[in-house]
């Protein structure tokens, strides 16, 4: 990832200073060519302005002195011919001497037309820019002059102009390497650490955490879902070690009483007393229904969501019926405050729920007070509420109700119930999207309130007839 990062910035660098160092240098080269041009072409005119009397008498001794004062000012080679292209002056090396014939050399021979031409000349010194123009006195030609100079000096200005270009380039591409070296790291740190991460994550360290970075946007949503998943993993493997640990520990009790009377049993022999037996059966019993209880627990913990719209009332008027005969038993009246009123639930959930809370209120209920289940809306939910006339509980007591295997004292001392009901009809209330609470009921007992999302009422099944 980085290098590819890397190799992208640099391909994109190297491309744009090629586009711009290649047209600017071969610029650069013909620019120095045309200023050279351009200096000899003047020193040219300005020599032939000079030379032009000089020429016409055949003065050679001024025209030398003209033609070597300029070579030694410029450095370029200088000839003066007459009309017929015999050397009259010269200076610089590789220049015809003075009294050769330049009859053919093609530039001379068209200045002596009146005609001015320049350009790259090969001469045997290599090769030459040459400027070269007509010398003219009184409106005839009377000879020509040639300005050339070595195209070295040239050359080297674009050679070193082509180095600098050069050296810039690399100076540029370093930068950018430099700078797209760090950036692309830090695109790559936060990576590089989620993977890390999320192979330890792997591994079994559920304590893993990893840096949240400011950048990019995507990678900070990837960093954060990654440790809220890393947080939910270890909060829900914590809690299904604690419940195993409750569950174990809860276990320990009735089969350590079931071991007991076994032992009696096995002791006694033939002659065993039926208490012993009777005990042990029990302890079986109870152990039977803890595992049940944690069944449905468990089974609460991964409950769906809702699914159905439920009338309220035919479901408590059902409830009631259902434990009637119970509350008969121990001298409870029964009673339903419900309206027509349909919640959101699975169903199959609230008899479960309600079933809790009736065992319980008719646990604590003192003979001759009643039992009663209310329904009502608020706003956009129901509260659903059963009251009892029983002890009530505690504040601190009904912070830790909803705890697993948590019993009241009495309960407790009596050995009666495991302390899963209201755990379970937490869970049932939350899948539904509700909520429980405890709150003291009017007649000095417990009111348990169950709030749920409201739903319309279901259409009622119509029977054909
Ligand atoms: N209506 C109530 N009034 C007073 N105490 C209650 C009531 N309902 C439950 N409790 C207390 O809360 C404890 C936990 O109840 P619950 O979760 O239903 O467990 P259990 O399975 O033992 O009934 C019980 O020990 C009981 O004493
Ligand atoms: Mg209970």
């Amino acid at each position: 990832m980085r290098r590819r990062l890397l190799i992208s910035y640099l391909s994109i660098t190297c491309f744009v200073l090629v586009a711009l160092a290649l047209p600017l240098g071969l610029v650069y080269g013909q620019s120095q060519e045309r200023a050279l041009t351009n200096r000899l072409q003047s020193d040219g005119f300005a020599l032939a302005l000079r030379a032009d009397e000089p020429l016409a008498q055949r003065d050679t001794a001024t025209l030398t002195g003209l033609v070597h004062e300029l070579a030694a000012q410029t450095g370029a080679g200088v000839v003066v011919v007459d009309e017929t292209g015999r050397v009259l002056a010269s200076a610089g090396a590789h220049q015809p001497p003075p009294g050769a014939s330049t009859a053919g050399v093609a530039d001379l021979d068209a200045a002596r037309r009146g005609h001015r031409v320049s350009g790259r000349r090969a001469s045997p010194g290599g090769d030459v820019l040459a400027v070269t123009v007509p010398v003219v006195w009184r409106d005839g030609t009377v000879g020509a002059l040639r300005m050339s100079s070595s195209l070295s000096v040239v050359e080297h200005a674009v050679e070193r102009n082509w180095l600098l270009l050069g050296g810039l380039a690399g100076l540029i591409a370093l930068i950018v390497l430099l700078v797209s070296t760090l950036l692309a790291r830090s695109f790559t740190r936060p990576l590089a650490e989620l993977d890390a991460g999320a192979s330890r994550l792997g591994d079994g360290d559920l304590g893993v955490r990893v840096e949240v970075p400011d950048d990019p946007p995507e990678l900070r949503r990837l960093a954060r879902s990654f440790n809220t998943t890393a947080e939910r993993l270890d909060s829900l493997l914590g809690s299904q070690r604690a419940f195993v640990a409750d569950a174990s520990h809860q276990l320990r009790t009735p089969l350590a009483a079931l071991r007991l009377r076994l032992e009696n049993v096995e002791a006694d022999g033939p002659h065993h007393r039926p208490e012993d037996l009777d005990g042990a059966l029990a302890e079986v019993q109870r152990l039977t229904a803890l595992v049940e209880s944690l069944l449905v627990l468990t089974r609460a913990e991964d409950a769906p969501a809702p699914s159905a719209d439920v009338a309220l009332g035919p479901l408590v008027e059902a409830r009631l019926d259902a434990w009637w005969a119970v509350a008969a038993e121990r001298g409870v009246q029964l009673d339903a405050d419900v309206a027509s009123l349909a919640v959101r639930s699975e169903p199959g959930r609230l008899e479960q729920v309600l079933d809790n809370l009736l065992s319980n209120a008719l646990d604590v209920a003192p003979r001759g007070s009643s039992v009663r289940v209310v329904a009502r809306p608020v706003g956009e939910r129901v509260r659903l509420e059963v009251h009892d006339a029983g002890p009530g509980m505690t504040l601190e007591q009904r912070t830790r109700a909803f705890d697993r295997f948590w019993r009241s004292p009495s309960a407790r001392r009596d050995r009666s119930g495991f302390g899963l009901g209201l755990p379970i009809v937490r869970r049932l209330v939350l899948a539904d999207g509700g909520a429980v609470t405890l709150a003291d009921a009017a007649a000095g007992g417990l009111a348990v309130i169950v709030s749920l999302p409201a739903a319309p009422l279901p259409a009622p099944v119509r029977v054909p007839v």
